[in-house]
Parts: structure tokens; C-alpha cells; sequence
């Protein structure tokens, strides 16, 4: 019997027309060009302006574009999974309206929510349902407006979030392409160092959660720094021993865009060369759950068919993990 696997066939993303730069950042706190470059690597960021738009407007776009791109029709979708960490209500889940504003109609949508590897869980999850040939097309979409979250009065976090979307069609594959390997981690004990502290069950919204603004990212970010690089480049080397895989053998590393340095730690560790990891971090920051769809989306057109890429994430939680597959198409 043929080996199904889960391959991705269209790619396509979203951001928001309105650019935020370092030197608009330096008008609100007490930060510099120079200090944000060299620490983390970001110059500019894209945010999401517009009264009662959400991380849905921005995933609904991305997944129209891949619908026209690929020539699908939203009648042919059989599941949407959307990764987000900032949903735009508590509940219904973002992927339910995205569903409803892009015409999917009667079937199964949801969202995963793993932080800043909500992608890569949502990949990993979605692949599933391909390879026991279940489902033929799904969408996976990563959409987060992180601006809805952050504290612009705290330099420490407010320098390095954007807003964006990408969205990726996912179909069977037979010819050995598709994703071969993925791996997810998780250890809860590292929440205290990254998460929203106010707005959850624990602490639910009221007058004194929003005075000491607990609805904002909360992170303690030299430690959550330590974690980053030690478990992405540890995982990432994990699936290349796993798959029996050389630095020369990866095509691209399609990191977590959090911190150019914790990317360059990874790349190191793998024995890939820079010339060879996708970096969009200058131009739009983190952008949690889509920062990976994004890269894939900039580099679409260098992507030849067969190319291996290992695509590697850490977030809240803590969060981690990687997939390795063989790119489908390009010439
Ligand atoms: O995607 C989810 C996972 N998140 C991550 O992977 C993020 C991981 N963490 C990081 O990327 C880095 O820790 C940061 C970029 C957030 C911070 O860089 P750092 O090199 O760890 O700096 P730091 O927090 O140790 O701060 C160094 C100094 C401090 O000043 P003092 O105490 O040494 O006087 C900060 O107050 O830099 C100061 N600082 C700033 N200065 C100018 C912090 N933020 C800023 C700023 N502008 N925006």
C-alpha cells in the first residue's frame, strides 16, 4: 500500500497596510533603532488597525488568497484548523468565523492554541487526518494580532510583536514529498516566565485586572531567551538525527521568528548556514502563530520541489517543536 502523506500545496499571507517602526516605537518609550536591531533583529512591524477587526480578518484574507491561488473552492475544504493566541472572543473559536467569512461551509474547524508553535502543533495535527486519508484538503491557518495584547508603555515586549496571518492548503501526496516527521514538546512549569496573567478563568476581567494591566503579554524575557534556544536548536537536531538528516542535507530551516539570535543559535547547532534559514523578522517582529506560514509564503518562489526543510518553533507554555518535509512543488 502507497504511504500517504501530508503535503503542502499552496501558501499564501496576510498583513495589515499599517507599519509601525522602531522609530515610531522610539516616540512611545524609552527605546532606540540601534537597541531593538541589535537584540533581536527587527526593524519594522505590521499592525492591525480598523475598529472590530480581529485575527480573524487577517486569516480570512490569507485563506481567500490561497482558495484563488490554488483554485479551490471553499466547497471543497473538508476541515480548517486555525492556530491563534489571540482569538478574537473567547468563544466561538476564531476558526469558526473565519469558516463563515470565507464561504467553508459544514464541516469542522477549530483552534489550537500553543503560543508562538501553534503553527507547527496545527501542521502536525492537521497532517493526521491526510494520512489516514480521511480528509483531502485542509487548511491550516496561523493568525495573530498581537498588538490586541501588548502593552505599548512596556518597552520590553512592545518592540517585538506584529500582526499577521498565513494559511497553507494541505492535501495527500503519494510521490514521497509531504511532511515525514514531526515532533512537539510542552512543559507547563514555564508559564510564569510567558503569559497573559488577567482576562483567563483564573483571573477573569474587572476593574483592578485592567488597572494593573493584567491583560497584556507578560514576559520574563532573558529566561524565556535561555529556554528558546536551548530547546529549539535541541529539537531541531532532534528530528535531523531522527531522520538520519546532515546540515547539507536541509534545504531550509524555517524557524520561529522571535529573536535573530535564537535563530542563529539554532542554525549553528544544525550545521545550516545562514544562507539557507528563511529570516522575515526585520520586517514583521513575532508574529506568534504566524511567523513560520509567513516565512514560507516570502520564499515561496526560491522552493524547489523535494527540498528539505525543517521547520523548528518555541512559545509560551513553554511550547516546542519541529517537522521536517519534503517541499511539493517548484521547479
Ligand atoms: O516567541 C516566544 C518566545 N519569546 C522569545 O523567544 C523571546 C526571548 N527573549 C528575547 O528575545 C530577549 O530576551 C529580549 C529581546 C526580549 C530582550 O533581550 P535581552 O538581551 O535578553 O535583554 P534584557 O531583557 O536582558 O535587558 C537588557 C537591558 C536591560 O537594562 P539593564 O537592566 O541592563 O539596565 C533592559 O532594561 O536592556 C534594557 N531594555 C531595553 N533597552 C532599550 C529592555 N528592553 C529595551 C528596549 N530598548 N526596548
Amino acid at each position: 500500500m502507497t504511504h500517504i502523506r501530508a503535503s503542502i500545496t499552496g501558501i499564501q499571507g496576510y498583513v495589515p497596510d499599517y507599519i509601525l517602526t522602531n522609530a515610531e516605537l522610539e516616540t512611545m518609550v524609552a527605546t532606540n533603532d540601534e537597541w531593538i536591531v541589535s537584540r533581536t533583529g527587527i526593524k519594522e512591524r505590521h499592525i492591525l488597525k480598523g475598529e472590530g477587526l480581529g485575527s480573524s480578518h487577517m486569516g480570512a484574507e490569507a485563506v481567500k488568497g490561497l482558495l484563488a491561488k490554488t483554485n479551490t473552492l471553499p466547497s471543497e475544504i473538508d476541515l480548517l484548523i486555525c492556530a491563534t493566541t489571540t482569538p478574537d472572543f473567547v468563544f466561538p473559536c476564531t476558526a469558526n468565523l473565519i469558516c463563515d467569512m470565507v464561504g467553508i461551509k459544514n464541516v469542522g474547524s477549530f483552534d489550537i492554541q500553543a503560543a508562538c508553535s501553534g503553527f507547527v502543533y496545527a501542521l502536525t495535527l492537521g497532517s493526521q487526518f491526510i494520512e489516514t486519508g480521511k480528509y483531502k484538503k485542509i487548511v491550516i491557518v496561523g493568525a495573530d494580532k498581537m498588538s490586541a495584547i501588548v502593552d505599548y508603555t512596556d518597552r520590553k515586549t512592545c518592540i517585538l510583536f506584529g500582526d499577521g496571518a498565513g494559511a497553507v492548503l494541505l492535501e495527500p501526496d503519494t510521490e514521497g514529498n509531504g511532511i515525514i516527521d514531526s515532533i512537539i514538546k510542552s512543559d507547563g512549569s514555564g508559564y510564569p516566565y510567558l503569559h497573559q496573567k488577567g482576562g483567563g478563568s483564573r483571573y477573569p476581567p474587572t476593574h483592578e485586572t485592567v488597572d494593573q494591566r493584567l491583560h497584556h503579554v507578560y514576559q520574563d524575557g532573558s529566561q524565556v531567551f535561555k529556554f528558546a534556544v536551548t530547546n529549539m536548536a535541541d529539537i531541531s537536531a532532534e528530528i535531523m538525527v531522527k531522520n538520519g538528516l546532515s546540515g547539507d542535507d536541509v534545504a531550509w530551516l524555517v524557524p520561529h521568528q522571535a529573536n535573530r539570535r535564537i535563530i542563529e543559535a539554532t542554525a549553528n547547532r544544525m550545521g545550516v548556514g545562514m544562507n539557507k534559514v528563511m529570516v522575515n523578522i526585520q520586517k514583521y517582529g513575532n508574529t506568534t502563530s504566524a511567523t513560520i506560514p509567513l516565512c514560507l509564503w516570502d520564499y515561496e518562489s526560491q522552493l524547489k520541489k523535494g527540498d528539505n526543510l525543517v521547520l523548528a518553533a518555541f512559545g509560551g507554555g513553554f511550547t516546542w517543536g519541529s517537522i521536517y518535509l519534503k517541499w511539493a512543488y517548484g521547479e
